[in-house]
């Protein structure tokens, strides 16, 4: 259950699919849920049960499920200090979007505290052209369970919350039967796995369908049950965060991660990627591939084979005009500069981010003008109306580029977008703002032509849906 409440920014109306519309996946027509694919270059550490039944909690065990706590939980007093130091050396950064390093961030909580510690595990999943975290929990739930677990011995917590995007509360039914099995065996609640006085509990919870909460401090209000806006920073998350105190948040991928990385080593796993960018990265390609899909690929690999090799190239035929690499809230890439490794680093040196790791590849019939339409009119309803260039500054672009987008634009029109989106950078309350002008900065710099065009009377690029259902009644 959950009580709709109206947001501050008076956004009432949701034009859901404008997310959903991005990450077309292949789907299996019984289920409807999307088919495993795969690649020989893929290097299966994350989805090595994926396809094997591991939902259920036996095949999980049968398929080293519930191992690596075990191992943690044997290296007694230590515990702490080696599953953090091993979550150091495995070079993790989390697959969130901002890349922090996960083993810095599970040292930063206070060893002890007045209050109850917690772990977080961010599976809200909202950003556009996202969508990996959604077949971990279909394929691999207690590898998500097990993690909580493991952050939890790491900083000393004993209740960990996994929050669910609330259009996957299909999925809850999948996560929530996991962690009654978990329960069943003895290895959440009390005494886990028979040792006294270690207790571990999981509460497993879902949204309401607002991607802002997927921000970590307007998670922690959200599961606090108040409207799910952010909170100001510092103090950060580390020292205070739910109900007060000090809690460590990941992404659902980061946390599944760490069983595999006490397994195997933390060295061992930092090897599969590149450099500072340790492992490896489940990547969500969708769009005008031949064969989408999630693909789990060794971190720096190569966009380019990323596009042609492992995605299968265009679909049709067709030429590439540009990659969103990382969700929607990172700039665009023209066809010209996929030549780049799919890491933190290099992406940030190609001016862009590899943010969630939905990459989004656009044929040449795509209009740009309509793809930076979509994307704002999403951030424009997403925004909680809390601070003025967020609230503002989208609805002025939305507007602006809906005229443009209509025909009834001018050549003013183009500048007023790259300025409001550079004036809204860095100046909002929590990277909502950011996410949103990033892109429309670089759809304007690097597709002027095509929006001078828009006003000039030239469309370029075929609609991707109908200009009704994409300018909307009253948006
Ligand atoms: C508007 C907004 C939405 C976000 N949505 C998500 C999300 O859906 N899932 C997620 O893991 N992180 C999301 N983040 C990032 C989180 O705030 C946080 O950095 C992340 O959960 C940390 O986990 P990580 O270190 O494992 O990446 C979002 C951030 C912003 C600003
Ligand atoms: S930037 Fe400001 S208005 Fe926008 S979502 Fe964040 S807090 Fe809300």
């Amino acid at each position: 259950m959950f009580i709709a409440s109206q947001c501050l920014g008076s956004r009432t109306t949701d034009p859901g699919d404008t997310r959903n519309r991005f990450c077309i996946l292949a789907k299996d027509e019984a289920t409807e849920m999307p088919t495993l694919v795969s690649h020989p270059d893929e290097v299966k550490v994350l989805s090595r049960r994926f396809g094997q039944g591991a939902a259920s909690i036996d095949k999980y065990i049968e398929l080293d499920g519930y191992k690596a706590v075990q191992q943690a939980l044997e290296q007694g007093p230590e515990m702490s200090n080696w599953i953090i130091n091993t979550m150091k050396a495995s070079g993790l950064r989390g697959r969130g979007g901002a890349g922090f390093p996960t083993g810095m961030k599970w040292s930063f909580v206070p060893k002890t505290s007045d209050k109850p510690k917690y772990v977080l595990v961010n599976g809200d999943e909202s950003e556009p052209g996202t969508c990996k975290d959604h077949v971990i929990f279909l394929h691999d739930p207690h590898a998500v369970i097990e993690g909580t677990m493991i952050a939890g011995l790491a900083i000393g917590a004993k209740m960990g919350f996994i929050y669910l995007r609330g259009e996957y509360r299909y999925l809850l039914k999948i996560v929530e039967k996991a962690v009654a099995d978990a329960y069943a065996k003895g290895f959440l609640g009390k005494n886990i796995f028979g040792r006294a006085g270690v207790d571990f509990d999981i509460i497993t919870q879902t949204g309401a369908g607002a991607y802002e909460v997927g921000e970590e401090s307007a998670l922690m209000e959200s599961l606090e049950g108040k409207r799910g806006i952010p909170r100001i920073k510092p103090p950060f998350p580390a020292v205070v965060g739910l109900y007060g105190g000090p809690t460590v948040i990941n992404n659902a991928e980061t946390i599944a991660a760490a069983p595999h990385i006490l397994l195997m080593g933390g060295e061992a796993y930092a090897k599969l990627g590149s450099e500072r960018n340790g492992g490896t990265r489940l990547f969500g390609i969708s769009g005008h591939v031949e064969r989408p899909g999630v693909y789990e690929l060794p971190m720096g690999y190569s966009l380019r084979k990323a596009i042609y090799d492992v995605a299968g190239g265009i679909k049709d035929g067709k030429q590439l005009k540009a990659v969103v690499p990382g969700g929607s809230s990172c700039p665009i890439l023209t066809a010209d500069e996929i030549d780049v490794g799919l890491d933190f680093d290099q992406m940030a040196k190609a001016g862009t981010m590899l943010g969630s790791g939905g990459i989004v590849v656009l044929d040449e019939t795509v209009s740009i003008v309509e793809f930076a339409l979509r994307v704002i009119k999403f951030y424009q309803h997403e925004s909680c109306g809390w601070c003025i260039p967020c609230r503002e500054g989208t609805d002025w672009i939305k507007k602006t580029l809906t005229r443009v987008y209509e025909g009834g634009g001018n050549r003013k029109d183009v500048d007023n977008v790259q300025y409001l989106a550079e004036n809204m950078m860095g100046r909002t309350f929590c990277p909502l703002g950011d996410a949103a002008a990033m892109p429309t900065i670089a759809f304007v710099k690097k597709f002027r032509k095509e929006f001078e065009d828009y006003i000039d009377g030239n469309r370029a690029g075929a609609p991707l849906i109908t200009e009704q259902e994409l300018v909307g009644a009253g948006h």
